[in-house]
């Protein structure tokens, strides 16, 4: 989507500068002794829940676009959505090459015998199709109509990532109980929203059949 507007511009500078920060952070905090006793496993989850933080913020945008009324908002998703799967790649990336030394015996092993790594994976399986196809040329090659009905997938994606947070955590079960309260309630708004639309739609088809049936007066 392009940005013509310098307040635009700016705006859309701004969120890209927000979803980088995070990394910014990890980088600072690698120089200052700030990544734990353990980092590897402090990298890998920080980089995991901002994957997941910027799925729900991405389901999100359209909801609060309308909520306040600021329609423009809608152009951000693809930024955050980008985002959103660039940290999961890391994610996956540090599991793999830090955590997991390339292991691939092991790696396979972890992802048909966990069930929380299975789950990651398909989450992250199902993205892929979401991030290739937000590429300009893509897009419109697919069409809006096929376009808005593959990237429903991500209503599938932050629901397996708040099962595969919830099933890894050992003692306290409410954070990703708070994601999942969260990513079900954008849900319900999504598929209210879906039934509105096409109620409305169907409306306004039986009005225009029923125009055309109108006898021609003389
Ligand atoms: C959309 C995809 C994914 C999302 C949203 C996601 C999100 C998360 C979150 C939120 C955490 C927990 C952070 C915490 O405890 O504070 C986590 C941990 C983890 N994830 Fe993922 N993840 C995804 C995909 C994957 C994949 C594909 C793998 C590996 C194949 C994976 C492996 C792990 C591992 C090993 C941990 C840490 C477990 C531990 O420390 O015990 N994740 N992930």
């Amino acid at each position: 989507m392009a940005f013509h507007g310098g307040k635009d511009r700016l705006v859309y500078w701004a969120v890209q500068l927000a979803c980088f920060s995070p990394i910014l952070i990890f980088v600072l905090q690698a120089f200052t002794g700030g990544l734990t006793a353990n980092p590897i496993e402090f990298v890998l989850r920080q980089l995991g829940v901002w994957g997941l933080r910027l799925l729900v913020v991405g389901l999100a945008l359209t909801p609060v676009a309308r909520l306040l009324r600021q329609p423009g908002l809608t152009r951000y998703r693809r930024a955050v959505g980008l985002w959103a799967f660039t940290y999961v790649c890391l994610h996956l990336t540090t599991y793999i090459g830090v955590d997991q030394l390339f292991d691939w015996r092991t790696i396979g092993k972890d992802i048909v015998k966990r069930p929380y790594i299975t789950i990651g994976m398909a989450a992250f399986v199902l993205l892929i199709p979401l991030a290739v196809t937000s590429m300009d040329r893509l897009t419109r090659r697919l069409g809006p109509r096929r376009w808005k009905r593959l990237h429903q997938l991500t209503y599938m994606v932050a629901p397996l990532g708040v099962v595969h947070y919830y099933l890894l955590v050992k003692a306290d079960h409410r954070p990703p109980l708070v994601y999942g309260a969260v990513v079900l309630a954008l849900l319900g708004y999504r598929l209210a929203n879906g039934q509105i639309e096409r109620r409305r739609a169907a409306a306004r088809k039986a009005a225009k059949d029923a125009g055309k049936s109108q006898p021609l007066r003389a």
